[in-house]
């Protein structure tokens, strides 16, 4: 994969690894009942997916010289809200797929009521991460990071986004309908990602346009780059089926516009997010990074 970059190459492997560690350590397997639910909640977020999300928060907590054991802790809380929406999305009742990073969906391994619980128990998991005093020692940080992910994971953010896209399928979605399902669908947990390294760093709310302004625009690459993926990609890469948007008939970037213009928006959104940064040096150059890797990703 050309888009690469050294810096970003080493920043995934690095994160992924962190993430890993710290799911192994919270989701260690009880010797009781529970065992199932704990190697279900194993099997779907240990060793796996590109970790976009931690990395957007490790990537920005670093403008902002936050400790990094902390920028990891919020990374893989918003991880693990992203699984628990992988593991749902994947049910029988929503895209009923066989196959998600490159195994068996959890309730294909296991089954539904016990991929059900194990979606459950990753979103508590997540707050369960924040709340802890280690994620920061003032408790008003802790407190503005937990509003911030319900808000983005909830009716207004993930899981409205997803009540959207329900309706896309059969409902005559134009571009500012589809803009809007795909911001609260991907975009509200993508944007909190980075939102979570300035809340670490102490950045008032007022100094924040410009991240927030890269983050609503690498949130819409990003999808616009999940739906080209859907029509063109090569599912052994992406380790998901693919091709299945145009067959439910749902309302897209990419039914809208047609592949040459989605690419050229995502394109597009991806050089302003990058604009957004100028007032950054150097310390920025892995959010740059990453805004390219959104769009050129091949997974
Ligand atoms: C897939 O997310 C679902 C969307 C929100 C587009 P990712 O493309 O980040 O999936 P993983 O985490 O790498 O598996
Ligand atoms: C899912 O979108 C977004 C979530 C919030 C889980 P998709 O249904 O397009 O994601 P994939 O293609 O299955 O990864
Ligand atoms: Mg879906
Ligand atoms: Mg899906
Ligand atoms: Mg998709």
């Amino acid at each position: 994969m050309g888009a690469l970059t050294p810096i970003l190459a080493n920043a995934l492997i690095e994160v992924a690894r962190e993430v890993d560690q710290l799911f192994d350590h919270v989701l260690a397997v009880p010797d009781d009942a529970r065992a199932p639910l704990y190697l279900a909640m194993r099997h779907a977020a240990i060793g796996g997916g590109k970790r976009m999300r931690p990395l957007l928060t490790v990537a920005a907590s670093q403008l902002f010289n936050v400790d990094r054991a902390a920028a990891v802790r919020v990374g893989c809380a918003i991880e693990a809200i992203h699984v628990y929406s992988l593991i749902h999305d994947d049910l029988p009742c929503m895209d009923d797929d066989d196959m998600r990073r490159g195994k068996p969906t959890v309730h294909k391994a296991f089954d539904e009521a016990i991929a059900v619980l194990a979606g459950d128990s990753l979103h508590e998991i997540a707050f369960e991460l924040i709340v802890d005093g280690a994620t920061h020692a003032d408790p008003f940080v802790r407190l503005e990071l937990i509003e911030g992910l319900a808000r983005a994971s909830g009716p207004a953010g993930m899981a409205g986004g997803q009540m959207m896209d329900i309706a896309a399928e059969t409902s005559d979605f134009d571009l500012a309908a589809v803009t809007r399902c795909q911001a609260l669908k991907t975009g509200a947990l993508i944007a909190f990602s980075v939102e979570a390294g300035a809340i670490l760093g102490r950045l008032p709310p007022e100094g924040r346009a410009s991240l927030r302004g890269y983050a609503r625009d690498i949130g819409l690459a990003f999808q616009i780059a999940d739906d080209l993926l859907d029509h063109e990609g090569d599912e052994e890469a992406a380790g998901k089926a693919l091709r299945k948007d145009e067959g439910k008939g749902k309302a897209t970037f990419l039914s809208l516009l047609g592949v040459e213009r989605a690419r050229a928006q995502a394109q597009m959104l991806v050089d302003q997010a990058i604009g957004h940064l100028a007032s950054f040096g150097a310390e920025a150059d892995l959010l740059r990074a990453i805004a390219r890797y959104a769009v050129e990703r091949d997974r």
